[in-house]
């Protein structure tokens, strides 16, 4: 069998612990249900009327989205059995009452936000009135939090507006109201400024490989598209462009802008990096000209300017931010940002916009009238609330829906109960909370929707109504996710990891075997051999020989997570076994007992293939079976720096021919990185004294001690990785 194909859990029905009838199962669940007793049999053809000519765009939603659903042909009408009813009350009155009676559905509401939400209540009756009828219901209806959003990272990952504007009605669908639009990171940014073309025709884009630049960019016109289609749904599109750090991409666009002036390509890796905005005049020239072509395209109230993990390596180099620190008298480097977001925010507020930052804007005190978007940790709540600052609550471990959805990390489960509330202090308040998707490893459009749905419907759950039942929740979830299904929205599991593809080491046949694990219907393995597709084998024979393997998961046509490549290559120590001075990290296991010598090598410290040690140093003996003659012996190693991961600070080769007498076959030094940037893999090899013969091999590779002064780990233990031990 190719794969362990893992079924989204068949849900046992439960009497709903809701107050909706059981006939009304709303996503997210109303404030109040009341049943009528009566019953509305749907007619052939919808009409949809209005009070008002204000309430019209509420009409003219749910005729669009009726039709998309192919749900029954509706039409406007003068006098239709769908009235929508508008008031006078406030724009931000989010409220609605949607009555369902044997003439039809009246939904009324003060403004026409809450006429909306009575639309997106109003498709989940008539969709799922799947014989025709609906009860007759009383739904009164608001949300308990004003700012209800999801955060897409199109920096990592650029996707087509068609996608987008695919999930933004999936986020309305269920009353989410902010989508927070994170348009720049290091690795690309992707909103075009006419102001500095170089952001896109330099900075959207990155080389993969010598023959594959990855990107992309939102034309200003598509972004207008963006908004409209949002504005219609009721949702704000909040964009973020980051700064001073993960800016490299504006960097390698306009490296005047950095401390150094170095020109840096657009990164490819992932982490934190050291190079960020240096803030001086022409810096701010620089924001305030993308900003003010910001503002022109997002009406939003709110603008997101990033903040987080700004690492202070450069500034505390850098001559001109001295400078800047002593003439503002600033204290240090942490001061220094705190006095550049305070200078954005001004200007924020100068053009009457609202500033939000990442939690690192409280350090040192935040911006006064700046939102504080709390994600590291729920404390964070509390500490800008004590601050004085309006919060979004993103705390990652219930919030990032980046992270797998298994029981360890963020299962539907745990999201359905997340709670942001926290005690009010003074008038700060908790606006709301946000559910973002980092894209690191999410790879493509449907990668974006298994990670978003279902926990996405969870958490608009969580934050509109309160924190669920979950089992109460999958009750409701399963009939609507179908639905959604049919809207083309892919669904990942609730509660497992999206994907698992492995490489392991069978110890009875000695041969790697590729392993697939808490797959969903649909998924299966490609495997590149050379760059030429061959069929996937779990047997082991794809790696019975030598060359370079890419894996890749898809759905269709699809890529779901980063691709993994492996090298295969034999040598004297293939399949011999190896022993431990000190065994390796059970964190980084890589295929097991033989990973040192199972002849596969990899790229990166995540894709399995790696034995880690943080402190110890490596200390292997190999037994290859007899005395044979040896040339050389090489270790493959691995560094990535922002990882904790450094090379040795020597690789040594011992050689015996009891396995107690050892003899030096040669040592090879190697430096301390001085770059938190590093990422690199190195074949280290030793070459041995002509005519040497040795039936073991003891490599030892030092550990270089404990993280350099500079480093943001400074002081901790370092990790050395390796993957082989060659023989030759
Ligand atoms: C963040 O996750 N760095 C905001
Ligand atoms: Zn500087």
């Amino acid at each position: 069998m190719m794969s362990h194909v893992r079924l989204i859990p068949i849900l046992a029905l439960a009497a709903p612990i809701t107050a909706q009838s059981p006939a009304v199962q709303l996503i997210p669940r109303p404030a109040s249900v009341t049943a009528r007793g009566d019953l509305w049999r749907l007619p052939d053809t919808l009409r949809i009327s209005t009070n008002r000519p204000a309430a019209k765009p509420a009409a003219a939603l749910l005729l669009e989205l009726l039709r998309s659903e192919h749900a029954r042909p509706a039409r406007n009408a003068t006098r239709g059995q769908i009235r929508f009813v508008i008031g006078s009350g406030a724009a931000a009155d989010e409220s609605y009452t949607l009555t369902v009676g044997v003439d039809g559905i009246v939904i009324t509401a003060p403004s026409l936000s809450g006429l909306r939400w009575g639309a997106q209540s109003a498709r989940q009756l008539i969709v799922g009135a799947t014989d025709g009828t609906t009860s007759g219901v009383e739904i009164r209806d608001r949300p308990r939090y004003e700012w209800r959003g999801a955060m897409l990272d199109v920096g990592r990952h650029w996707f087509p507006v068609a996608d987008v504007l695919r999930w933004i009605d999936a986020m309305a669908r269920y009353k989410l109201n902010v989508f927070h639009w994170h348009l720049s990171d290091d690795q690309g940014w992707r909103l075009a400024i006419s102001r500095y073309p170089r952001l896109t025709s330099i900075g959207a884009w990155r080389d993969e490989s010598a023959d594959l630049e990855v990107g992309g960019f939102y034309t200003q016109a598509d972004v207008r598209r963006v908004v409209a289609y949002a504005a219609a749904r009721g949702i704000t599109v909040v964009p973020e462009i980051e700064m001073p750090g993960h800016s490299r991409a504006a960097l390698a666009a306009y490296p005047i802008l950095g401390c150094t002036g170095e020109a840096l390509p657009v990164p490819t890796g992932w982490g934190v990096f050291d190079d960020v905005l240096c803030p001086t005049e022409a810096t701010f020239t620089f924001l305030e000209g993308v900003l003010t072509e910001v503002l022109q395209l997002f009406p939003s109230r709110n603008i997101h300017i990033g903040g987080d993990e700004v690492p202070k390596r450069r500034w505390k180099e850098c001559a001109e931010c001295q400078a800047i620190i002593a003439r503002e008298k600033l204290g240090d480097d942490e001061g220094l940002q705190r006095w550049f977001t305070a200078r954005i925010a001004a200007w924020l507020q100068t053009h009457g916009r609202r500033m939000i930052g990442w939690d690192e804007i409280l350090n040192g005190g935040a911006p006064a009238g700046a939102i504080v978007q709390a994600w590291q940790g729920s404390n964070r709540i509390a500490l800008a609330l004590a601050a004085g600052s309006d919060v979004i609550a993103s705390p990652a471990e219930w919030t990032y829906v980046n992270r797998s959805a298994s029981p360890r990390e963020l299962p539907l489960d745990r999201i359905v109960r997340f709670d942001p509330a926290s005690p009010p202090n003074g008038k700060a308040r908790v606006l709301g909370g946000e559910a973002p998707l980092w894209t690191e490893r999410v790879v493509s459009p449907a990668n974006v929707e298994m990670m978003y749905f279902p926990r996405l419907i969870g958490f608009a759950e969580a934050i509109w109504s309160g924190p669920a039942d979950p089992g109460a929740f999958r009750v409701r979830l399963a009939p609507e996710q179908e639905r959604l299904g049919r809207q083309g929205i892919a669904f990942g599991p609730a509660d497992a990891d999206l994907t698992s593809l492995m490489i392991r080491y069978d110890t009875t046949s000695h041969r790697l075997r590729l392993g697939q694990t808490n797959l969903i219907t649909g998924i299966a393995a490609v495997v590149f051999r050379d760059g030429n597709p061959i069929a996937a084998d779990t047997s082991g024979a794809l790696f019975a020989q030598e060359g370079r393997f890419t894996l890749q998961l898809r759905r269709g046509v699809d890529a779901i997570g980063e691709s993994r490549t492996v090298t295969v290559a034999d040598h004297l120590g293939r399949n011999r076994p190896v022993t431990f001075a000190t065994p390796p990290d059970p964190r980084y296991p890589g295929t097991g007992a033989y990973t040192l010598t199972d002849g596969a090598r990899g790229t990166v410290f995540a894709d399995g293939l790696w034995n880690g040690w943080q402190g110890p140093d490596l200390d292997a003996i190999i037994d290859l079976g007899s005395s044979l003659s040896l040339h050389e012996i090489s270790i493959s190693l691995l560094e990535e720096v922002r990882s904790w991961i450094l090379y040795p600070s020597s690789v040594r080769v011992q050689l015996s021919g009891d396995g107690s007498q050892w003899r030096d076959g040669g040592t090879v030094a190697l430096n301390v990185p001085t770059t938190s940037d590093g990422r690199s893999r190195r074949l280290v090899t030793v070459a041995l004294p002509a005519g040497t013969a040795a039936r073991w091999v003891r490599v030892v590779a030092t550990n270089p001690g404990r993280l350099p002064a500079w480093h943001p780990g400074a002081g901790s233990p370092s990790w050395i990785f390796a993957d082989e031990i060659l023989v030759h």
